[in-house]
């Protein structure tokens, strides 16, 4: 599988998103113990594909998609999934995983920065326990790139650990925002789940307004 940094060279002073590769996840085995000790469970996948609506025939993208079990899931119910990872070695055992269930989710080596979606645009785009490894600056870019790869309407979901204290919110876990941002807050004080719908943002091409008018519509 070609890396996608290679088919869209970036200038030096651009993110490298390969470069943590091969310092914790970077071998079979570890990514095998990622696998068992995170506790991957299919039927948490299933809860979250169902809040999306996503079914047969759903465009499904996972960035950073891991060992790719919502890929898996979302394959298995007929979505057109897209499981995307700068590690080899996760995607190597995401295939593993979706080969015992004779379901062939689209692999992509390529990261939150440099992976450019084909075809049609996505009904969803999740990514979960990832985004925090890109510094600030480059967050804003990821969802930029993800905005860009959602159809009109369409979701993103976003799951992330921040550092305890600072979550978005200490509300009730899945409090649903009443207003059409369709905001959903998963409050403990440590981690945070954020859906929005996609309206006015502008694909990925230039920093700035667009990626913070996205996140408060
Ligand atoms: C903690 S794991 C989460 C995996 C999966 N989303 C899950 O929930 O199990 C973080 C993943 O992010 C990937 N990753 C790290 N930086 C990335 C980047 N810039 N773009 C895409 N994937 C990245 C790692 O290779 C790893 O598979």
């Amino acid at each position: 599988m070609p890396r996608s940094d290679t088919a869209h060279p970036r200038p030096v002073w651009y993110f490298s998103e390969y470069a943590p590769v091969g310092i914790d996840l970077g071998s079979k085995a570890a990514v095998a113990a990622y696998d068992r000790n995170q506790g991957t469970d299919p039927q948490a996948d299933d809860t979250l594909l169902d809040r999306l609506g996503v079914s047969d025939g759903t465009q499904l993208v996972d960035l950073a998609c891991g060992t790719g079990s919502l890929a898996v899931q979302a394959a298995r119910r007929g979505a057109v999934a897209h499981g995307v990872d700068v590690s080899e070695e996760m995607l190597a055992f995401a295939k593993a995983r979706a080969d015992r269930f004779g379901v062939a989710p689209q692999w992509h080596h390529a990261g939150f920065l440099d992976y450019t979606h084909q075809g049609p645009l996505a009904d969803a785009v999740t990514t979960k326990s990832a985004l925090h490894q890109l510094p600030d600056f480059w967050k804003q870019q990821a969802l930029l790139n993800a905005a860009g790869m959602l159809r009109p309407g369409g979701s993103f979901y976003l799951w992330d650990v921040s550092p305890a204290g600072t979550g978005v919110s200490r509300g009730e876990p899945d409090r649903a925002a009443t207003d059409d941002r369709d905001v959903v807050v998963g409050g403990c004080g440590c981690r945070h789940g954020v859906s929005l719908r996609r309206s006015s943002v502008s694909p990925a091409g230039d920093l700035g307004e667009g990626a913070v008018e996205g996140g408060r519509q």
